[in-house]
């Protein structure tokens, strides 16, 4: 952490947009930027009215803001259908013929749906949900491979005013149930597989065997995709493609409040337990909405790629709703960024002229470490604006990113933001922000984030603090679902009416943001946040584990690694075997990402002496090999003397 803000103090190469992209960007100079900026905190009704006025409420607003800390109401009073906005409000535009997805699967096979027969397929799906007796407010579980199903269906979920929850393909058959049963859901819309390195993910495989555990699921929709085999549960399991075959493609949309619950995210937290984090119509939409026009300045010409899958908070503002809303075309593809090599994503640049491209800094340095001749092998020159998420960017990367990729003509857009934020909240504006490799540079409109010390006291430039957001703005989580008290607990009970963020950052002379990382127990593995206690709790409930402390380690490619130290139960031996199968169980547990890289067993974890085990310890372990920092409250130094020899070994 410290070797980064050093590298950070540092860095002084700065880029500025070339006069062409300035000219045509809609905010085009920083004067533009802190006027807008300005009223956005000072006039937040009067800024954000206007923005969400782009949509189509079918009933106007009351009032824009109704802040009663921790809880907010925007657009109160207002009704709209955010699947309608989406799509339809296109398509009424004459804008149907227009390409909204473009779909590349891994093996190859191509589709490309226009905003019409978008509209076609949502309406499908809505009457073949509510044919289901799916209704308002019951809770739909999605577990899809990147196909156009998977927009489809959380469109459909919108359109009808169900809650979705869409859970990440790679999580596990447990990861399903935990969520069902949290949620409570009463449907499930899935797909028989999903390619995935040139195999099949057996997606149905793993929700049937969350189904057996849970029996609220009165139906599951099923798209065919890879054909595989699988087991269909009469009258629960029924085919897309049966059921799209014989409904309407017409489908009235009623309007729905502006704080209907769109959907529910989870996201690892720092207990064992994820969290749901809930989101909301009218708010979510104008966030995701407003920062796909403003941050990545999206235009009727642009073809804009998000790598991100929709299983992530990436993947839902900027995949199914922000460049839906706002009416772009984009690419969606389905399996690895590389496969059959590391020139798949290059290739597709080229063939389908993507203009914008929106990807994450393990992906990147995975690139890099490929070699440049899977970039230099295709013509890039269509690209006019990059982006980046999840994770600081290192320098180096960062670099190699604008030169190589981007030709040194493309902004980086280097995004901060979090599944509870809902949409982008400091990141550049193309056309105006100096932007500098590893910054995520100023915050975006109606975004006011400090850098606060433990007495809530604003710190001095360059000092580094936890970043917290003092103002309410419109896509933020409206809460953890089911569990108001963890939601006061975890958001807002540092300062009052101030939303803790829970990362370390610090802000330079010039006002940029430089984000350092988590500052609870959760890691970022791959941009995706990984709770050590999940991990932990993972491997507790192997039989042979007695105890397990989990930790990250720096990794050149993945940002994180996770290691986990156990102590066995008594009788039973530490053997590569037993290693190599927690590893495994994790994996079954959780889902592949979440599988530490590498598992110790030890007698006994470093503890101080009231009995809490010393992470701490542990991290500078195994990142550096060795301990130096303040051990006077461990129980027995002998511990890490033998873990040294260990990790050394
Ligand atoms: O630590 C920050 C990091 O990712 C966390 C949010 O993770 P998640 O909710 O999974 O959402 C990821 C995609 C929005 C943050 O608390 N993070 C995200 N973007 C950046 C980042 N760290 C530094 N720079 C970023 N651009």
């Amino acid at each position: 952490m410290s070797q980064n803000i050093e590298n950070h103090l540092i860095e002084d190469r700065e880029f500025l947009p070339s006069e062409e992209f300035r000219s045509k960007a809609r905010i085009s100079s920083m004067e533009q930027y802190n006027e807008m900026y300005k009223e956005s905190i000072e006039q937040p009704d009067v800024f954000w009215a206007r923005e969400a006025n782009e949509l189509q409420w079918s009933k106007p607003w009351d009032e824009v803001l109704d802040w009663q800390p921790p809880n907010a109401k925007w657009f109160v009073g207002g009704e709209l259908n955010v699947a309608e906005n989406c799509v339809d409000r296109h398509v009424a535009a004459g804008r149907g013929d227009k390409a909204a997805i473009i779909w590349e699967g891994e093996p190859g096979d191509k589709l490309t749906l226009s905003y019409k027969q978008l509209q076609d397929e949502v309406c499908k799906m809505a009457n073949v949900l509510e044919s289901r007796g799916v209704e308002k407010g019951q809770r739909v579980l999605i577990y899809m491979p990147m196909i156009p199903e998977a927009s489809i269906a959380m469109l459909a979920c919108a359109r009808i005013g169900a809650i979705h929850s869409v859970v990440f393909g790679g999580f596990s058959a447990e990861s399903i149930l935990d969520r069902l049963e949290d949620c409570k859901a009463e449907a499930v819309i899935t797909a028989d597989g999903g390619w995935r390195r040139g195999s099949i993910v057996p997606l149905k495989a793993s929700v049937d065997a969350a189904l057996e555990k849970y029996a609220g699921v009165k139906t599951c929709v099923v798209v065919k995709r890879t054909e595989n085999e699988i087991d269909m549960v009469a009258g629960r399991d029924v085919w897309w493609h049966e059921m799209a075959a014989v409904a309407s493609n017409e489908h009235e949309a009623k309007s729905f409040d502006s704080e209907t619950p769109l959907f529910i995210l989870y996201t690892s937290g720092s207990t064992g337990k994820p969290k749901g984090i809930l989101h909301s119509s009218g708010g979510y939409l104008t966030g995701a909405y407003t920062t796909c026009k403003y941050i990545f300045d999206m235009r009727e010409e642009d073809v804009y790629w998000c790598t991100a899958d929709v299983g992530w908070i990436t993947g839902h503002s900027y995949i199914t709703y922000g460049p839906l809303a706002m009416g772009a075309t984009q690419l969606m593809y389905e399996g690895a960024p590389n496969f059959p090599d590391f020139g798949r994503f290059w290739q597709m640049i080229e063939a389908y002229k993507v203009s914008i491209f929106y990807t994450a800094p393990t992906a990147i340095r995975a690139f890099i470490k490929a070699g440049d001749a899977f970039p230099e092998a295709n013509d890039l020159s269509s690209l006019r604006l990059l982006g980046t998420v999840g994770e600081p960017i290192n320098p180096e990367a960062w670099m190699w990113y604008y030169n190589k990729i981007g030709g040194g003509r493309c902004p980086i857009v280097d995004t901060w933001w979090q599944t509870e934020t809902g949409a982008i909240m400091i990141a550049p504006l193309p056309g105006c922000t100096p932007i500098k490799p590893g910054t995520c540079t100023q915050p975006f409109f109606g975004v006011e984030a400090v850098i606060l010390d433990e007495e809530g006291e604003e710190v001095g430039a360059n000092e580094g603090g936890r970043l917290m957001i003092r103002k309410p703005w419109p896509s933020m989580l409206r809460g953890i679902y089911g569990d108001p008290q963890r939601f006061q607990e975890t958001y807002w009970n540092d300062f009052e009416g101030i939303y803790t963020v829970g990362d370390g950052a610090r802000r330079d002379e010039k006002g940029n943001f430089w984000i350092v990382g988590r500052l609870d127990d959760v890691l970022n593995v791959s941009g995706h946040r990984l709770g050590t206690a999940e991990v932990e709790s993972a491997l507790v409930a192997h039989p042979t584990v007695a105890e397990a402390a989990v930790v990250g380690r720096p990794h050149e490619i993945k940002g994180q690694a996770v290691v986990a130290f156990v102590t066995l139960k008594q009788g039973i031996e530490a053997t590569a075997e037993l290693e190599k199968e927690l590893r495994n169980h994790v994996g079954q547990v959780i889902g592949a990402i979440a599988k530490p890289d590498e598992v110790y067993c030890t007698p006994v974890l470093p503890k101080t002496r009231s009995g809490k085990i010393m992470r701490r310890l542990l991290k500078e372990l195994v990142a550096t090999g060795e301990v130096t920092g303040n051990v006077t409250t461990l129980e027995d130094f002998t511990v890490i003397e033998d873990l040294q020899k260990k990790i050394k070994s």
